[in-house]
């Protein structure tokens, strides 16, 4: 097998970056064969956080059976997302076959599939077996009416809360009462930051903006896909708002402005904080003793609106991707197979806290008990709000990424989102 695998080129080391060596062989395909009968594949996805790793699973699936064996590469957490898919890009556009799968942020199907990088597999996995799906997300990996990626994971943002610091208060609804409480439990010295959020220049303060945006009955783009929104009264009062949570009502510190979902994360289940934005996969950690202070003490609950307006929720999430130079296209999909497999994904939402994309595995009891707020939270998976959908989101984001951060830091918002609409509005016109 190791035959038909492109030869290392020089230089490679170079443009893959951060990536931890044992990944170069891997992309290369230069990794040695597990037996002649098996087939090599190279498995590249981000890295992620919980009880066990990617590379754990990917190893049950190599004890699982004889026929395929996979090599993970490990690339960044998704937190890097603008990494990972410079990485992924480089890679998929040498049209080498490696790697053979991937993972796929769900903002990155469309460009993907629109460069011809990811295999259709409608022929594959037919309609009976994308019924077994929740359909936004099997939407969400349709791309030109073909299915160019499987469902992985839903991912949405949502408000953690400290149960113990709320007491008979009832869970915030509008961002007006998230503000008092966070500021009484600020000035009661219970919770050093009253409210974290991720402001840091990165993927994940776009998420946050769709989040505020919608909340205030605003969007990035309208429902044309065109028209662009994102300077509307709307979208400049939820930015100030971000802004004000820093500067005016002080219940989040200047550091949210560098920060990413992991250091907004840790203060919070360090037990400094009263309320957190941010994914699902915090609440297994909130709950294990060994790393969280706060076990037994958090809740999770839809993210609050304002006046008017109704919970917004960013949707996220992880796919299965087939490289279409894939020169082991059945070793690939039987991969791909297993990893969406009612099993796996239940075992990837207990072990790892990622939400199952399969209505049946969601309604497990066995779920209920290791993750009970996802059955509860299951309208605010189903109801999220997609980034932009459009083969040029990687332009679209840098925008918004570079114009809100200005905004955020000195406070012209109006001005900076003026900004970007123009910028956006060439983009998606071109
Ligand atoms: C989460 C989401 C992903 C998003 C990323 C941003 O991993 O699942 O969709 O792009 O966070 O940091």
């Amino acid at each position: 097998m190791a035959e038909l695998l492109p030869k290392p080129r020089p230089g490679r080391r170079a443009f893959l970056g951060g990536v931890a060596l044992g990944s170069v062989a891997a992309f290369t395909g230069s990794h040695g064969a597990r037996g002649a009968s098996r087939t090599e594949i190279a498995f590249a996805s981000a890295k992620f956080f919980g009880k066990e790793t990617v590379a754990q699973v990917v190893e049950m699936y190599n004890a699982s059976q004889s026929r395929v064996h996979v090599t993970y590469v490990e690339l960044p957490p998704p937190s890097a997302s603008t990494e990972v898919h410079q990485l992924l890009v480089q890679q998929l556009a040498r049209q080498s076959g490696s790697p053979d799968v991937f993972t796929q942020d769900v903002i990155w199907i469309a460009e993907f599939a629109g460069a011809g990088w990811a295999l259709p597999l409608d022929q594959e996995f037919g309609a009976d077996v994308r019924k077994q799906y929740f359909p936004g997300v099997v939407q969400a990996c349709t791309w030109g009416g073909k299915l160019t990626a499987l469902p992985w994971f839903i991912d949405s943002g949502m408000l953690y809360y400290r149960t113990d610091l709320l007491g008979n208060e009832a869970v915030p609804e509008t961002w007006d009462e998230l503000v008092s409480l966070a500021q009484a439990a600020e000035k009661s010295g219970h919770a050093r930051f009253g409210f974290l959020w991720q402001g840091k220049q990165a993927e994940v303060l776009v998420c946050d903006l769709v989040e505020f945006v919608g909340s205030n009955n605003g969007a990035i783009l309208g429902p044309d896909g065109k028209t662009v929104m994102i300077d509307d009264d709307k979208s400049v009062q939820a930015v100030q708002f971000m802004r004000d949570t820093i500067n005016r009502y002080k219940i989040s510190p200047q550091d949210v402005l560098s920060w990413d979902e992991e250091p907004s994360r840790r203060p919070f289940t360090g037990g400094q904080a009263m309320f957190l934005r941010n994914w699902s996969y915090v609440y297994t950690i909130a709950q294990d003793p060994k790393v969280s202070s706060v076990v037994g003490k958090v809740g999770v609950a839809p993210l609050p609106h304002f006046p008017g307006g109704r919970s917004a929720a960013c949707l996220g999430g992880y796919q299965y991707g087939v490289n279409a130079s894939t020169k082991n296209r059945e070793a690939a999909i039987d991969f791909v197979r297993w990893m969406s497999s009612p099993a796996t994904q239940l075992h990837f939402a207990t072990e790892l806290g990622l939400a199952p994309t399969r209505p049946d595995v969601f309604d497990d009891p066995k779920l209920a008990q290791s993750q009970p707020f996802m059955q509860k939270l299951k309208p605010v998976f189903l109801g999220a709000t997609p980034r932009p959908v459009t083969p040029k989101y990687a332009q679209v984001t840098l925008v918004l990424q570079s114009s809100v951060s200005r905004a955020l830091a000195d406070g012209n918002v109006k001005q900076a989102l003026a900004g970007a609409k123009d910028r956006i509005a060439a983009i998606v016109a071109s």
